[in-house]
């Protein structure tokens, strides 16, 4: 079951794009943050339809996991599905992406098979990918996707990252930001992250 992600950007419509931020973007009608939410979200949208893997191990695969951005953010950008080259404010040192995908996805296939715990492996999982921060943009998007996935994967019901929770969009965005660096402080207690993607 593909689900639409309440997080998606909105607002600021008409700010004009900077040199730094249209680098490999390939629709050349896009000139405002407007224009490119959109044509993301008609990407992010085509994504949605596409089959999904349908076993945990096939969703915890580097491949599978630059295929997934590519599929999500390739219309729009063209180093789609591939790790970002240079450091930026969040994340690790580049060089280190493709062993920290490798060893994440071995370590979230003992998490499921050692505990059975669908939804933490899902969160944790997440919450992994977003710090490794694999690609120049599209990592919050492309992590709660991938988290869906890998939880329909296994036969359960994807999150619903806070769009039950009745909140404005910017209060929505303000909580799972809080609940990702709670999770940074203490890696082993997801409990507050697990509660906003179950809400
Ligand atoms: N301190 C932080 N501030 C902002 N984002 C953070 C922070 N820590 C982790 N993140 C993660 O990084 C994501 C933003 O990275 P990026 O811009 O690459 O993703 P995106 O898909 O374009 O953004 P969004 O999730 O806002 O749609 C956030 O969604 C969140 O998952
Ligand atoms: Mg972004």
């Amino acid at each position: 079951m593909a689900v639409v992600d309440p997080l998606l950007p909105e607002g600021d419509g008409h700010t004009p794009l900077g040199e730094d931020d249209i680098e490999g973007l390939i629709p050349t009608y896009i000139t405002t943050r407007g224009e490119l939410n959109a044509a993301e979200q008609d990407n992010i949208a085509h994504a949605l339809t596409l089959a999904e893997p349908s076993k945990p191990e096939l969703v915890l695969d580097h491949v599978y996991l630059c295929r997934l951005h590519k599929q999500m953010f390739g219309d729009v950008w063209d180093w789609a599905g591939q790790y970002r080259p240079r450091a930026m404010n969040i994340g690790i040192d580049p060089v280190r992406i493709p062993m920290a995908v490798i060893d994440l996805c071995e370590n979230a296939k003992i998490w499921i098979e050692e505990t059975g715990a669908e939804d933490l492996t899902a969160a944790r999982f997440h919450h992994r990918l977003v710090s490794v921060h694999l690609f120049r943009n599209g990592n919050g998007r492309h992590a709660r996707r991938a988290a869906d996935v890998l939880l329909n994967s296994a036969g359960v019901d994807p999150f619903t990252w806070g769009a039950n929770a009745d909140l404005s969009p910017e209060a929505l965005r303000s909580r799972y930001l809080r609940s990702l660096r709670t999770a940074d402080l203490n890696p082993d207690d997801l409990t507050e992250l697990l509660e906003f993607a179950r809400s």
